[in-house]
């Protein structure tokens, strides 16, 4: 079976968080039962960057008033067609924001060439490479099953959010310039109080909807999580599940991983304690102690709960611990951060930043990984966590209530904690939860027994790139169309 992934990132191509790790490593894990993925992506600066000259497959004359062109590139055992269009993806800033932190003023339409340019690859566009189903991400590829739907295609869509919060709503008006019918504004298609929403039109045109986690499936259907998107999911229920990610267990394993400075497993954690002296270093924090460092690898948003870490910061410093925050986001929340840890030089740094071998060292020499989101549809650096033998200290919502076994009694004696889990989700949770955290890292025993359970929790990709390999196949059969074979190959 062939499959089109239609996102916004991949790594490693682009990646602000993780929607790029997802995306760039379920296609691998999801060939191993057979399926084979291409996935398209927006010809980003960055990205463009790392094609080496990929010849065009392909030209768009006006793709929305656009001229643009499709080009092929396999890396890292990825298949990615590359959407080449400098008029709305050559300039400076990241793929959603500009320089200066703000949201391009154009993104409506550059999601919407992306998703418009899928849909034509679903509907034949290269010749000799049809997928029998496409697979979209979040707000930004939610068009292509509308673009799908408009040009009489049937072809079965599966669209997965892992984020409600990100709804793509932008004004009616905009119906026109997206190449659109007037009369989608209406409230079974793209009308979204009194706007549009590409989340919404992809969640009505597509086949089945999938979340990154079961808990987030449940927790989208009420008022509280869904976002004003709960009404759309609760009548769509049917076509509705949550799958669990799972991590590229080669991109993060602690016993071959590049950017450490000291390799390890789970027989060697005692050399963990090398790292963490360079990241101490590193991060200008006092060395010669023994008390754990508490580090978050995080978007530093209302979301992740860092203006809670903020509060509580003092918890850790005043009971022997360190703290190393490093992210960027809300500008207010880095300010916060960042007041706070001007309190304790030596013993607390913000770093603002975004740099993948730095994500890499604090997860290497780290003693616990602080994740107290509000909503989490799954979260991956608590299973980054896990694996690097951190002990998470994670609120209990969406993902991280089904990743993290709580340190209860009952899971201690049975061997089976892998974390701290904290609810309700208020600072107050999120303060007791870092003192018991403090409390078992007083005990190394207790504590080395933790991070063994972690680092033998396996949240590879295969059991989750079954169900969706399940869910593709049983649209494909329901649509009744054979799987496309014997067509020349134009991709190589
Ligand atoms: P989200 O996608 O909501 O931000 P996830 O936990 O699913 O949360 O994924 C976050 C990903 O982004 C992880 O791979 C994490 O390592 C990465 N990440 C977050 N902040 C940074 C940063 N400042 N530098 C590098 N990587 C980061
Ligand atoms: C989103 C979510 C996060 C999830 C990621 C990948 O960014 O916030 O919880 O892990 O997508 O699915």
């Amino acid at each position: 079976m062939k499959v089109l992934s239609v996102t916004s990132e991949v790594f490693p191509l682009v990646k602000t968080g993780g929607l790029g790790d997802v995306t760039g490593s379920l296609p691998k894990a999801l060939a191993r039962t057979g399926v084979e993925t291409s996935t398209i992506v927006p010809g980003y600066p960055e990205v463009m960057r790392k094609l080496f000259n990929a010849p065009p497959l392909l030209a768009f004359d006006d793709l929305l008033g656009e001229r643009a062109s499709l080009l092929h590139v396999r890396k890292n055992g990825l298949s990615l067609f590359v959407l080449d269009c400098p008029a709305l993806y050559d300039r400076p800033g990241g793929p959603y924001v500009d320089a200066a932190g703000n949201d391009h003023p154009d993104n409506w339409k550059r999601f919407a060439a992306l998703s418009l340019a899928a849909a034509e690859i679903a509907a034949g566009a290269l010749p000799g490479w049809v997928p029998d189903l496409v697979h979209t991400h979040d707000w930004q590829s939610a068009l292509t099953s509308v673009y799908m739907r408009e040009m009489g295609l049937s072809t079965p869509v599966v669209i997965t959010i892992h984020n409600i919060a990100f709804q793509g709503q932008f004004p009616a008006t905009l119906l026109p310039a997206l190449g659109l019918r007037a009369d989608l504004y209406s409230t079974d298609s793209l009308e979204y109080f009194g706007d549009i929403s590409f989340l919404k039109g992809g969640l009505q045109t597509a086949d089945a909807i999938t979340t990154v986690s079961p808990t987030y499936a449940r927790e989208i259907l009420t008022p509280r999580f869904g976002m004003g998107m709960d009404g759309v999911l609760n009548e769509r229920v049917a076509l509705l599940r949550g799958i669990v990610n799972g991590i590229d267990l080669d991109v993060w394993d602690p016993s071959t991983d590049p950017h450490l400075p000291v390799t390890y497993d789970v027989t060697s954690l005692r050399r963990k304690r090398e790292n963490r002296a360079v990241l101490t270093t590193r991060f200008g924090l006092d060395d010669g102690d023994e008390g754990p460092i508490f580090s978050a690898v995080s978007r530093l948003t209302w979301q992740k709960g860092m203006d809670m870490l903020a509060e509580t910061a003092d918890e850790i410093i005043w009971n022997g611990g360190k703290l190393i925050v490093f992210g960027q986001g809300d500008h207010a929340i880095e300010q916060q951060l960042l007041e706070v840890a001007g309190r304790y030089p030596g013993r607390m740094a913000v770093h603002i930043g975004y740099d993948e071998p730095t994500a890499h060292l604090i997860h290497g020499g780290s003693d616990a990984i602080v994740q107290p989101s509000r909503f989490e549809p799954c979260g991956l650096t608590q299973l980054y966590a896990l694996r690097y033998g951190c002990v998470p200290v994670v609120s209990r919502t969406g993902g991280l209530s089904e990743t993290i076994i709580d340190a209860n009694d009952a899971a201690m004696s049975a061997r089976a904690a892998t974390g701290f889990q904290f609810h309700p989700v208020t600072t107050d949770g999120l303060r007791m939860a870092l003192r018991r955290a403090l409390h078992v890292f007083a005990d190394p025993k207790q504590w080395a027994r933790l991070q063994n359970q972690g680092m033998k929790a396996r949240f590879s990709w295969d059991r989750s790139a079954h169900q969706y390999a399940a869910v593709y196949a049983s649209l494909v059969r329901k649509s009744g169309a054979e799987p496309i074979a014997g067509l020349r190959r134009a991709v190589p």
